[in-house]
This record gives structure tokens, C-alpha cells and sequence, in this order.
């Protein structure tokens, strides 16, 4: 199991939930309803997924891809420790993962 963080625009801690090895985080940040959007759901088409990653969690994490990166310049507010929630997959040897949802995220969808 994986310990997931998430933290508001402003730092603070918001939520903490346990999720399993082989979950998308898109699909955790919706079960803890969390306020991300994830517009396509998982097929490329947006960035309304966007999150900041710790950057210790970061530097583990298998590298985007370069579709990933492209759909990351579109993202308000990315940094270099920014990710797709829908292309991030918990593993087993992930303990902690902590996660930041950048200002102004969408919520169009009610989630
Ligand atoms: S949900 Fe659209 S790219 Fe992640």
C-alpha cells in the first residue's frame, strides 16, 4: 500500500488515503474526492489531471513519456516535478507519495 498525500495549492495537508500497488492516481485523487478534474479520463487528451509532486516522490517515479511531456506544456502552473495523474501507476516499493494540486484546478466535473 501506498500512503497518498494531498495538499492544497497553499501547502497544506489536505488529505491522506491508502491506495494499492497497479492504481492510476487519478483514480485515487477521485476516490478521496479530490478537486481534479481528469477531463479525459486517462486517454491524453487534456491536462486537467495536472499535479506537483514532491520532489523526493519525483525522482522515483518511471519518466513521463513524451506524449506526457507535451500535454504538460499546456498545464497552468507546471513545474519540474509536474505530472499526468492519470499516467502515474502506484507501485509496490512506493511507500509515500505526496502530491500537490496546483492552483486554480478545474472542477468542472463536479468531482
Ligand atoms: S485525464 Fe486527460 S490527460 Fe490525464
Amino acid at each position: 500500500m501506498t500512503l497518498v498525500r494531498f495538499f492544497r495549492a497553499d501547502g497544506t495537508l489536505d488529505k491522506e488515503v491508502e491506495a494499492a500497488a497497479g492504481q492510476r492516481l487519478l483514480d485515487v485523487a477521485w476516490a478521496a474526492r479530490e478537486p481534479l478534474e481528469g477531463a479525459c479520463e486517462g486517454v491524453m487528451a487534456c491536462s486537467t489531471c495536472h499535479v506537483i509532486i514532491d520532489a523526493e516522490d519525483f525522482a522515483t517515479l518511471p519518466a513521463a513519456s513524451e506524449e506526457e511531456e507535451d500535454l504538460l506544456d499546456l498545464a497552468a502552473h507546471a513545474t519540474r516535478t509536474s505530472r499526468l495523474a492519470c499516467q502515474v501507476m502506484l507501485t509496490d516499493g512506493m511507500k509515500s507519495l505526496n502530491v500537490r494540486i496546483p492552483p486554480e484546478a478545474r472542477n468542472w466535473m463536479g468531482r
